[in-house]
This record gives structure tokens, sequence and C-alpha cells, in this order.
């Protein structure tokens, strides 16, 4: 851990770092895996689901630079290269060969789904830690992946 006179245990910092690693390296994760989806979908929606994949990848923008500049803060490393995103993420695989626009939803709605559960998990994990701007952090990427989610299942339920 670096230097920093934040007022906060070294050890706290060092699990907090890490929790914020993990979910960093799921976040990068996912927003390749939607990139992939918005490269290789076909089919019949192919222009609105080539684009509404984009916007999944593109809405993670932002909250990627958010944890990783959270990380440095707090005196972490954030894990940005490859090799470290595919040791450190705790999401299952994207399936590479998929292609129609039912399959991608579907794959996608999986990972945001497990995702959202791991960043919600975050949110009580960096309070006990005692960072509650962490927690605040991963509260509003948590509503950030539940609609994300949303938009996904959208396409899936019918009326009822
Ligand atoms: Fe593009």
């Amino acid at each position: 851990m670096h230097k920093t006179r934040i007022d906060l245990p070294e050890d706290s910092r060092r699990q907090l770092a890490e929790l914020l690693n993990g979910r960093l390296a799921d976040a990068i994760d996912l927003r390749l895996a939607a990139k992939h989806a918005h490269w290789n979908v076909k089919g019949p929606h192919f222009m609105s689901l080539h684009e509404f994949f984009d916007r999944l990848a593109a809405a993670l923008d932002a909250p990627i630079d958010e944890i990783a500049e959270r990380i440095t803060a707090i005196g972490g490393t954030a894990g940005g290269t490859a090799a470290t995103v595919a040791r450190r993420t705790s999401l299952e695989p994207y399936p590479a060969d998929i292609v129609s626009g039912t399959d991608h939803v579907e794959a996608l709605a999986r990972t945001v789904a497990a995702f959202g559960r791991d960043v919600r998990q975050a949110i009580g994990q960096s309070g006990q830690l005692g960072d509650e701007g962490t927690a605040d952090l991963f509260t509003g990427l948590s509503q950030e992946v539940d609609k994300q989610l949303w938009l996904l299942e959208a396409h899936q339920q019918a009326a009822n």
C-alpha cells in the first residue's frame, strides 16, 4: 500500500483495495463482454441490439474509472492490465461463439446479474471496513447495474 494521510487504518485500506480491485476486474470483464456482443450479434433485431449492447458497455466507462481511482485514492494500485483482470475477475467466461440476439441477451443478463449481486455485497463490506465513501460508490453502481439488468430482462419478458 502507498503512503497516504487518509484516516483509515492500513489494514482496512488493504482489504478495501482488494474488494475494489475484484469489482474493477468484473466491471472491465463485463464491459468487454458487452463490446463482444455489440460486435458479433446477428439476427432480425441486429441494429437495435448492436446499439443497445454498446450503450451497456458505455454505461460502465465512468464506474470503471471511479472504482480504479477510489483504489488509488486510498493508497492501493488499480489493476487495469488484461492479465490482472483475467486473474481477478469473478465472472464466468463469456461464451465466445454465440451469435443470436436472444443468446447474447441471456448471456449478458446472467453476467450482469452476477456482477450486481457482488456489487450489492460490496456496499455492506465497505461499510464494515469503515469506508462509507466506497460504500456510496458501490451503492450508486448497484443502482446502475440493476437498471442495466432491467433493460436486458425487458427483452426477454412478454406481457404477464
Ligand atoms: Fe461500435
